[in-house]
């Protein structure tokens, strides 16, 4: 018999209880015992609820109760849910966590609490919902040198994004039918400005490149900025815009996180994942490229990989080293954007096609790079701006002499954003 307790009792943490009761026996069969929630923690009342004799708002009912060996931590935000994993961890309690930035800002210490009281501190849920993501990367994967992941990491703005594109709903609207669904952070700032994408970039890095990568190293742009037209000229140069987390790692040894909007062409599957879905593409010397997919965000997506990693904790005696990594103080081992390099997509007012080959020539020219392919110009049939995919890869920091060159030709430069080659 194995008894576990859930901390939170909201979107995700309901939805635990959910799947659990409805499927209770065929999780018993592939956890090898009878399991029971014994306790669930939330400081609100629900005199309604069907499990209402098992809420708790006292944190001492789950620690000194030696009959629950698994908890599921579902609260969100780094405190109190830092000091209570901990505090079970310390008890030898393994922990099964859907909260990306308690993982992305004390992982390595949490992780080090598990392996020192030999259980286990697992987080399949904190990226990509539904997702098995974190355990091929560290088990079923781990033959391989992994040098570059790219995903699309946020569901609540992969439904905005499909939502305008397709629906011709506004940003407002989008948002508010994504936080209806229950897609989207308590603070939905976390989702639009790419905070959240950032925490679960800095999860897979870590995972995948053995030191904690800080939030605070990875350059985040959100979708905030972005126009239904960049969308517009985006889709007839042959791209969609996505939200795209990445990291790749350089020759050097270095590791270049990033996340920001960025037109992925329409050869690329990353591109056609639409909705609340999200997609990891991770490229190893084994496998070439692998591409994981499925439902980002929502109650029972990510109650499906919270339960997955209590079944596991409950099979499991001893703590999984595989999933682990070292801290890592000096960050000087993550690169920073200017470094990151690829085609640009590069949104101008309009100007003459000559005068626009003249000035890119010229550019290209004075950074010795041939250009090998000609220039192709979207919306020189519309009212608004023109725009073009740079003809070779340009770093972020060229990128920006590019935009000064072009200024310096009564060329302005309305929006920039990376091509995903
Ligand atoms: N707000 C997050 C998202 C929830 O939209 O992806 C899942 O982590």
């Amino acid at each position: 018999m194995a008894n576990f307790a859930v901390l939170g009792f909201g979107v995700v943490g309901s939805g635990v209880v959910e799947l659990f009761y409805k499927n209770k026996k065929h999780i018993e069969e592939k956890a090898g015992t009878e399991m029971e929630v014994k306790k669930i923690l939330d400081l609100r009342d629900f005199p309604d609820s069907p499990y209402r004799d098992k809420l708790t708002t006292n944190m001492d009912d789950i620690l000194n109760d030696d009959s629950i060996t698994v908890v599921a931590e579902c609260m969100g935000g780094v405190e109190p849910a830092y000091t209570y994993v901990k505090a079970c961890l310390e008890r030898g309690k393994s922990v099964s966590s859907s909260n990306k930035e308690l993982v992305a800002k004390k992982g390595a210490e949490l992780l080090a609490c598990a392996a020192a009281h030999n259980c286990n501190f697992f987080f399949e849920a904190s990226v990509g919902g539904a997702i098995p993501i974190i355990r091929p990367l560290h088990k079923c994967l781990a033959a391989n040198d992994i040098h570059e992941i790219s995903g699309i990491l946020n569901g609540t703005t992969n439904f905005i994004l499909a939502k305008m594109i397709s629906d011709n709903m506004s940003f407002d609207d989008a948002l508010k039918l994504a936080q209806e669904n229950g897609y989207a952070e308590k603070d939905p700032t976390a989702d639009v400005e790419g905070f959240d994408a950032c925490r679960k970039i800095c999860i897979l890095s870590s995972l995948v490149f053995g030191k904690h990568v800080y939030p605070e190293s990875v350059y985040t742009k959100g979708i905030t900025s972005l126009t239904l037209e960049d969308v517009e000229l985006a889709k007839l140069l042959g791209g969609a815009v996505k939200l795209i987390a990445s990291v790749k790692r350089l020759e050097d040894g270095r590791i270049l996180p990033s996340v920001m909007p960025t037109v992925v062409p329409f050869h690329n599957m990353l591109s056609h994942v639409d909705d609340v879905f999200n997609a990891v593409m991770v490229n190893g010397d084994g496998i070439d490229k692998a591409m994981f997919y499925g439902r980002g965000a929502g109650k029972l997506p990510t109650a499906s990989a919270v339960l997955g990693d209590v079944i596991d904790e409950i099979k499991h005696e001893r703590t999984v080293f595989s999933q682990m990594w070292a801290d890592a103080a000096d960050q000087s081992f993550v690169a920073p954007i200017g470094e990151r390099s690829s085609r640009m997509f590069v949104k101008i007012s309009k100007a003459e096609p000559e005068k626009i080959t003249q000035a890119l020539s010229e550019f290209f020219r004075s950074q010795n790079i041939a250009l090998k392919a000609k220039v192709q110009l979207a919306g020189m049939h519309n009212d608004g701006c023109i725009a073009f995919f740079t003809p070779a890869p340009l770093t972020m920091h060229q990128a920006d002499q590019l935009a000064a060159a072009l200024s310096a030709d009564e060329i302005h430069v309305c929006a920039m954003l990376p091509v995903l080659d």
